[in-house]
Formats: structure tokens, C-alpha cells, sequence
């Protein structure tokens, strides 16, 4: 499977702004069929690198359970999956414990540092830099992840802390071949070949490396050793220190205090029904669970599986919920510490209930006539209310569950190094909304809600999910890809729930989106037949087929008791059981 990545830069001139945009092209690619699951009975890890999966296996055969082997894994993406995900980024983790049917979820997800402003990015015309939060050590957010997996591993781990972190260190020590995958989007990305800590590791001499090559990490090694011994040497021992200073050198914000107060926090999950299942995923500051289950209630009990998989009137049914759960996002959604978040409202059945009627199956509209709730009306249907990125599922032999979607945001994060530790840094700043209405690298758009305030979270899309069938297991997964995340969990489990698909076919089927703005329904370019296209235009829809989108794993429990496992043949994961 070779793939090609290209960070291109567009530059819109007539609004004077400029955004990056990644975008994964490939061209029809070999793997355009359903793949075969990894079928097992005791555990399964399912990841998106080979050696991640493994060392979560690894884990799990001695003895570990699932938050054991789930810190294992995303120590181990961290090393062998530097672009996507790592100890300069942060994320969202669910774990389902089997035994009390309690699900909590983790939110370590990077935080606006104290001396960010919400003009941070804009020039004193009130322009926005371009690049500014995408390249560079401003762009970079307080690192969440080695205080996540701490939390998670002392709360709930089996095995020591130095035990689960030894995959990922032998990894970085003795190295590791670089895939065709990684050496592509060392080469596309270019800002990080012009920082020099950067260039040192992912360069012989300036010449990314290529595939095949042996890929060793020693100042990662070096850092990784000393969070085996102690975590809080990240945030406020040696390794803080180290990241500080880089800032201070390099014009970035994040201080010594910024990680010195850094903290996860245990949510409580949100989860509904959806036939005869419950759906559980992240809740803010990530937007995924909000909008995963009010697009599951906008498809409410229609009867999908009659409408035929991927026909006209399915498609049409899902893009335009899509379409009206993305504009609430853009309106409502941001950190709930910091703004209300109507997330009873968006959540409930009756909300559902009072914009369904705005579907026509017949008809698409175009996204400047869908409009996000009429806040009175959320006000009253709010009841009490509690308070290049990557995924990793482990379920272990107790049907103990971890999901678990990690970043750095776009690819290789920020493109710097603290020097001398390499770690590489987020650009997870990019996510909030740096002006209104200015898309992001995603091309979300975004409101007050939404705007940087020192402390205050990113809005994420991360979408980790576990689904359950009376009180058992019945899936789990998620996937990277920025605003697509969100929509590709969403088919996940419909193509299990709804349309009975094993694993591989899950993971596999094309995928279709909708975000509202912009006003596209996006297609995977291979994935579905002219008729269908031409039905969906026919109808008004502003078709966009495109590469493929989204690297995602998933786990499912089939009625005997077993378990099938797939990582999406879109990347290059792996699904290792026993
Ligand atoms: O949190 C978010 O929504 C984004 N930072 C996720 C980025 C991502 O998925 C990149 N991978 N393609």
C-alpha cells in the first residue's frame, strides 16, 4: 500500500488569508476491497502501525489489561508513528471497565497556554498570519499526552509503568524501518526540515529518510527513560525545563507554569441508544460525541437497511444530518469551562425530533439555508447537564475496553523539536477558531464559542466510541482525519449496527462527508458508481470525490463471544489478537 501525502498551502488572496490544508491523495488504490478481520478470543489490540499493535499485544499476554496495554500502544505510536501522535500532543480516551459496566472518559487534550491571547494569530490589521497556528512553536499547545497515560495507568494498570513503556523505548533505541508512509510525509513536510532539532532525526544530513531505512530515536529514548522513571519530569522535571527553554529560544508561549499546571480531566461520557445499543463517545471540549449521536438521532429509526447500503436516498439521509449537526458545531461548541455548551439539547431525541422534518430526501439544501439551532430553542430543551492524529482500541481478555484517539494535529504537529528531548510539537492551536469564521486547517469554521482564552481548550472533532449490546461489548473504534473523524466513526457503526458488516467490510467501505462549511458533499473517489453520483447531484448535492480520508481501528464482539479486529487498509495498521 503506498500512499502519498501532500501538505499543500492555498493561499486566498481576495480574502487575504491563507490556509494549509493536508490532504491525503492517493490515486485508486489497491486495497479498493473489503478486507478479511483478525479474528481472536482472548484480546485483541487493534492500531495504526504494526509495532504499536504489537507492543499493545505484547502487554496484553503478560498479564496486562486493557489500559495497560492501550498505554503501551500509544507510548509505541508515539515512537514508530512520529507524524500522527506523541508525548508533544494530547487527546481523548474512553475505558469501559466489563465487571461494573462503568465507562469514564479522559480528556488530555492540549490547553491554550497562559500567555495566548484571542488575537494570537491575527496581525495588528486584525489579518490573520498565515501559518501562524499551523508552523512553528507558536502554534503549539501544552502537551497533555504523558499526563493522560499516567492517569490511565495509575488508576487502572496491572503491569508496572516501567513494563509498558519498554516497547516504545526499545523502539526508539534500537530503531525501526521507516515505512513508505513515513518517509512521505517526512518529505512533504517542510517546515519541519527547517527546524534543526527536527531535521537531526528525521534527516541523514539533510535527505529525509527514506523507506526502508533504520529509524533510531536516542534523545526520544533518553526522554522516554526518564518518564519510566517519572512522569512529572515531563511537566515539571528535566524535560519540561528542556521545553521551556526551546520556547523561550524559538518565540513560543508555553512556560515552565504552563506545564507545571497542566492536568487531565475525568469526564463523564455521553452516551444514547441507537438500536437496541448504547452508544457511548467523547464529550467536550471534543464535539465528536455531541454530534456522533445527534446525527444518529437525525437518522433516528429510519429504516436504512431497506433503503439499500450507499443508495441515493441512505446517502442523502445521512449527508444532510451531517449538515445540520456541523453548523450547530460551529455555533455552539467549544470548551465547557470556559463557554455553555448546549449538550443536553443537541443530544436529545426531541432536538432530533424538531429538525428531521427539515430533511428531504428528495432535495439536498444548500448549507447557507441551514442554519444552526435557534438558541431559545435549546435553551428549553436543555435539561440539568453534568458539567495527523491517530486511534488505538484494545480489548482485553475481561472485555475491558480502551479507545483511544491521540494527536499533534496536523503532520509532525507544529514541525519542531524541543531540542534535545524529540519530542516533537503539537500545532493543536490551529483547532480553535484563531478569527470567525476563518477555517481551519480542517476547514472547520467557528465562532466566540470557540476563540482562544489562556488555558482554554481546542475544540476537537476526536471521536473515540464503545458501543454496547445488553451490557456487553459490541464495538469499538474510531479514526484520525480532522472534521472527517466525527462522520467516519458515524459509518463505523452503522455498517455493524445497521448493516450487519464484519469488521474489514466496516472499515473498509467507502465513506461519504458533509461539515455545512464548506458546502460540500464529499465522496471517497472510488467508492461509489456513477448512478448513484449523478442521483445525489440530481438531487443538489455539490458533489466533491476525493482521496481517501481517515486511518481508523475498530474492534467488534460477535454474538459468540469472540472478537474481530481491522485497522483500515487506508493506512498501514495492523489488528494483532491472541
Ligand atoms: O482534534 C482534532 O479534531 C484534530 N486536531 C484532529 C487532527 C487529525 O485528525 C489529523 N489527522 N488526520
Amino acid at each position: 500500500m503506498i500512499f502519498s501525502y501532500f501538505w499543500t498551502v492555498r493561499a486566498r488572496a481576495t480574502a487575504g488569508w491563507s490556509l494549509g490544508l493536508l490532504s491525503l491523495l492517493v490515486n485508486q488504490p489497491a486495497w479498493a476491497a473489503f478486507i478479511t478481520p483478525t479474528r481472536s478470543s482472548q484480546g485483541m489490540v487493534a492500531s495504526a502501525h504494526p509495532l504499536a499493535s504489537q507492543a499493545g499485544l505484547e502487554v496484553l499476554k503478560q498479564g496486562g489489561n486493557a489500559a495497560d496495554a492501550a498505554v503501551a500502544t500509544a507510548f509505541a505510536l508515539s515512537v514508530v508513528e512520529p507524524f500522527s501522535a506523541g508525548l508533544g500532543g494530547g487527546g481523548f480516551l474512553l475505558v469501559r471497565w466489563q465487571k461494573t459496566g462503568e465507562t469514564k472518559a479522559l480528556d488530555f487534550r492540549e490547553r491554550a497556554p497562559l500567555q495566548a491571547t484571542r488575537n494570537l494569530y491575527l496581525d495588528p490589521a486584525g489579518k490573520v498570519r498565515p501559518g501562524a497556528s499551523l508552523d512553528g512553536h507558536l502554534a503549539v499547545g501544552v502537551p497533555g499526552t504523558v499526563a493522560g497515560l499516567s492517569d490511565l495507568h495509575r488508576q487502572s494498570g496491572k503491569l508496572s509503568w516501567a513494563q509498558v513503556i519498554a516497547p516504545a523505548i526499545r523502539y526508539a533505541e534500537q530503531g525501526f524501518v521507516v515505512s513508505d508512509r513515513l518517509a512521505a510525509v517526512i518529505t512533504a513536510r517542510t517546515a519541519l526540515l527547517k527546524n534543526p532539532a527536527a531535521r537531526q532525526i528525521f534527516t541523514q544530513n539533510g535527505i529525509p529518510y527514506s523507506a526502508g531505512a533504520l529509524l533510531v530515536q536516542t534523545d526520544l529514548a533518553k526522554t522516554l527513560k526518564q518518564i519510566a522513571q517519572a512522569p512529572q519530569s515531563f511537566y515539571t522535571g528535566p524535560i519540561a525545563q528542556a521545553i521551556a527553554r526551546d520556547m523561550a529560544q524559538n518565540n513560543g508561549i508555553v512556560s515552565l507554569e504552563d506545564l507545571r499546571r497542566y492536568r487531565p480531566i475525568w469526564r463523564e461520557p455521553l452516551c444514547g441508544p441507537f438500536r437496541q445499543a448504547q452508544v457511548c463517545s467523547m464529550p467536550p471540549p471534543s464535539s465528536g460525541g455531541v454530534h456522533l449521536l445527534q446525527i444518529l438521532n437525525l437518522i433516528g429509526d429510519a429504516d436504512l437497511k431497506s433503503m439499500g447500503w450507499h443508495s441515493p436516498d441512505a446517502l442523502q439521509l445521512m449527508a444532510s444530518a451531517m449538515q445540520i449537526a456541523y453548523a450547530d458545531r460551529a455555533t455552539y461548541l467549544g470548551d465547557p469551562a470556559f463557554v455553555k455548551v448546549p449538550v443536553a439539547a443537541l443530544i436529545s431525541p426531541a432536538y432530533a425530533q424538531l429538525r428531521r422534518p427539515e430533511i428531504n430526501l428528495q432535495q439536498a439544501r444548500p448549507s447557507n439555508q441551514v442554519k444552526a439551532a435557534d438558541p431559545v430553542l435549546l435553551q428549553k430543551l436543555q435539561r440539568s447537564e453534568s458539567s495527523d492524529t491517530t486511534h488505538l482500541t484494545v480489548v482485553d481478555p475481561e472485555r475491558n475496553v480502551v479507545s483511544l484517539t491521540f494527536t499533534i494535529n496536523g503532520p509532525f504537529g507544529a514541525g519542531v523539536v524541543a531540542a534535545g528531548t524529540g519530542i516533537l510539537l503539537n500545532n493543536e492551536m490551529d483547532d480553535f477558531a484563531i478569527a470567525p469564521d476563518t477555517p481551519n486547517l480542517y476547514g472547520l469554521v467557528g465562532q466566540d464559542a470557540n476563540a482562544i482564552a489562556p488555558g482554554k481548550t481546542p475544540l476537537s472533532s476526536m471521536t473515540p466510541f464503545i458501543v454496547t449490546k445488553q451490557g456487553q461489548f459490541r464495538l469499538a473504534g474510531g479514526s484520525p482525519g480532522g472534521s472527517t473523524i466525527i462522520t467516519t466513526s458515524l459509518q463505523l457503526i452503522l455498517n455493524v449496527l445497521v448493516y450487519d458488516m464484519d469488521a474489514g467490510a466496516a472499515i473498509s467501505a467507502p465513506r461519504l462527508h458533509h461539515q455545512w462549511v464548506p458546502d460540500k458533499l464529499r465522496l471517497e473517489r472510488w467508492g461509489f458508481d456513477l448512478m448513484t453520483i449523478n442521483e445525489l447531484k440530481r438531487r443538489g448535492n455539490p458533489i466533491e470525490e476525493q482521496s481517501d480520508w481517515g486511518n481508523a481501528s475498530l474492534i467488534v464482539g460477535t454474538p459468540d463471544g469472540k472478537l474481530e479486529g481491522a485497522a483500515d487498509p487506508r493506512g498501514e495498521g495492523t489488528a494483532a489478537g491472541f
